[in-house]
């Protein structure tokens, strides 16, 4: 979702600005602005508009001497994307310029309340933000003008603002959107994620909501002070040190960072396994084992193909661990609360951690006493801090906007969490994550026979995934895949629910592409597929060793039953992929699409 970055320091601006809009590129977004101040003309200049960051690159020249800028990539919450609601925004006046990331859910209430008398240029609720802010200081200094504003907004920002009577002076604000301040001595840059700020920051800060910044040029030194948004000093938060491995940022030869992510997988089963070992077995550490003693039930809530992740979750602490669960989509429990069992507690799954819908869900059950885990790939994240526990899952960055390798990690973490719970240890992870690495491989080296797969069997405007159990739960996580990507209409469905209805769309050429991993349902979905081929679509099937019969078209080295989807999912990202990239689609930056929901 929307992108901010702003700079004051001495190296060129619009540079340090544009390689981070890039940076934060994987978010998603459909226009891009920057805004810049030019010492030569001494006035500011903005050029923004619908379309790629690039074209900020090849469509204008910046002087050299430019110091002070801001940018913004959108993602289109009110208003459509034109060149008119792309950011930078400007106040009536002209004399403030302002970057948003988030919602403002009272925005009409405002301009009907304050603004009566402005006239808006956009359909966002941004321009509502800079002009309050200049509607207020007619009376007030900036920095109250601001304030007030802040006191007066209902949502999730984080905006940067310019004044431009003030050169030396950047402002900023962060409250539940992402923010984070990076430093080095040749400046100061604020930006939505850390990865903009890879190399042009040594060191970071992590803000908390509430945060009103204020950067400063100060005699060739560049500082920040931060307060609260009544304007008490607030205590700097602990300096972390940029440790990126750039290449880790790059696609390392690939065509897409997707098909990369991919192949990636099992380096970050072994990473997990180097992370995890203790004693040579797998196990979170005894504080987060602590958390479950007396647990009754497990309420797992997560988004997306982390709520995928999630229901493979559920099965792992029922089967393994014994405790009995529950999946929900997060956007559905923050407001359908069910019923919720005493000894409760919570684990929420997320990649970003920066997911709004779910941070909605820990305010509230935190809110209620609920002992709280998070399950992330970013350490740092809002929901890993906010949670009273944080597991990792090591993927490294992932930027194709499709999730690959997170999920596989989400779901290894996950069985190392359930094993450690198990009363019995019932599962020797060890030999069994390593033989799924293997397996992995096995089937991303062969991916060229996936592409021809691809070409001969993928040919209709719809496809079916069909599973039992965890196969359905993969099946659900291959059609968000091919669906994202592709833009054709996909569905997982429970093999033996298909007759239910959907079978009523089967007809020649429409693929049903059946997982069959788990012996005990194998002849059961087999007669599924029957039933749709009868019906003349074209059926697929991908299966492990022990499960394939005759000619399977797909068959993958067998893995213990419950990590199956680590071994399954592949050929379906990989089907997604090869698919996508003969359409000739954005692979890793999908239309509409964005990596971070960081809107409820
Ligand atoms: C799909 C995808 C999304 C995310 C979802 C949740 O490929 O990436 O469905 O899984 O937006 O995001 P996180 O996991 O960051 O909370």
């Amino acid at each position: 979702m929307c992108g901010i970055v702003g700079y004051i320091g001495n190296q060129k601006a619009s540079d340090v600005i544009i390689k981070g809009l890039e940076r934060l590129e994987y978010r998603g977004y459909d226009s891009c602005g920057i805004s810049y101040y030019d010492p030569n003309n001494k006035k500011f200049v903005t050029n923004k508009d619908r379309g790629r960051v690039a074209n900020l690159y090849n469509q204008y020249s910046y002087p050299d001497n430019n110091h002070y800028a801001i940018g913004h990539t959108r993602w289109a919450t009110h208003g459509v994307a034109n060149q008119n609601n792309s950011h930078p925004h400007y106040s009536q006046s002209k004399r403030f310029i302002i970057v948003h990331n988030g919602v403002i859910d009272n925005h009409k209430e405002l301009v009907f309340k304050y603004l009566n008398d402005y006239e808006f240029i956009s359909d966002t609720d941004t321009e509502v933000i800079v002009n309050l802010v200049e509607e207020f200081s007619k009376k007030l200094s900036i920095e109250e003008a601001i304030r007030k504003t802040i006191s007066l907004l209902e949502g999730s920002f984080a905006f940067l603002i310019i004044d431009t009577e003030n050169i030396d002076t950047l402002y900023a604000v962060k409250n539940k959107s992402p923010l984070l301040i990076g430093e080095s001595d040749k400046g100061i840059v604020l930006g939505s994620d850390v990865l903009a700020f890879v190399n042009y920051a040594d060191y970071y800060y992590l803000l908390e909501d509430n945060s009103f910044i204020i950067v400063k040029r100060d005699n060739g030194n560049f500082k920040f002070n931060l307060y609260d948004t009544i304007g008490f000093d607030l205590e700097v938060p602990e300096k972390q040190k940029m440790d990126f491995v750039t290449d880790e940022l790059g696609k390392a030869g690939y065509e897409h960072y997707m098909l990369k992510e991919i192949s990636e997988q099992p380096a970050v089963i072994r990473k997990i396994m180097s992370q995890y070992m203790v004693d040579n077995e797998l196990k979170v550490s005894p504080e987060i084992k602590a958390m479950f003693t007396d647990i009754k039930k497990v309420y797992i809530l997560a988004a997306g193909t982390s709520y995928h992740a999630g229901l493979i979750g559920r099965v792992y602490f029922e089967e393994i661990a014994k405790i009995p669960s529950e999946v929900f989509i997060a956007s559905e429990f923050a407001y359908n609360e069910p019923l919720i069992e005493p000894d409760s507690m919570f684990v929420l799954i997320s990649q970003s951690g920066e997911t709004a819908d779910l941070r909605s869900c820990l305010i509230n059950v935190k809110e209620q006493g609920y002992k709280t885990l998070t399950i992330t790939n970013v350490g740092s994240s809002t929901l890993a801090r906010e949670a009273d526990q944080y597991l990792n899952i090591f993927a490294g960055t992932e930027i194709a906007v499709a999730s690959t390798k997170a999920y596989v990690g989400q779901i290894a973490v996950l069985a190392i969490l359930a094993n450690t719970l198990s009363k019995q240890h019932s599962l020797d992870l060890v030999s069994e994550m390593s033989r799924a690495a293997v397996s992995m491989e096995n089937i991303i080296d062969k991916r060229d026979y996936i592409s021809e797969i691809v070409e001969q069997v993928i040919i209709s405007h719809d496809c079916f995934y069909i599973g039992r159990g965890l196969d359905y739960f993969v099946c659900l996580e291959a059609a968000l895949k091919l669906k994202e990507i592709t833009y054709l209409n996909t569905m997982g469905i429970p093999a033996g629910e298909l007759k239910h209805g959907t079978m009523a769309l089967i007809e020649k050429d429409v693929p049903v592409i059946a997982i069959i991993s788990q012996d005990h349902i194998n002849n059961n979905t087999r007669s599924n597929l029957e039933e749709a081929k009868a019906r003349e679509g074209t059926p697929l099937i991908i299966s492990l060793d022990n499960t394939s019969k005759g000619n399977d078209d797909i068959v993958l080295m067998d893995v213990h039953r419950l990590l199956s989807p680590l071994v399954t999912v592949i050929p379906a990202q990989l089907i997604a992929y090869y698919k996508a990239v003969e359409l000739d689609y954005d692979v890793d930056k999908p239309r509409n699409l964005a990596k971070s929901a960081t809107v409820e």
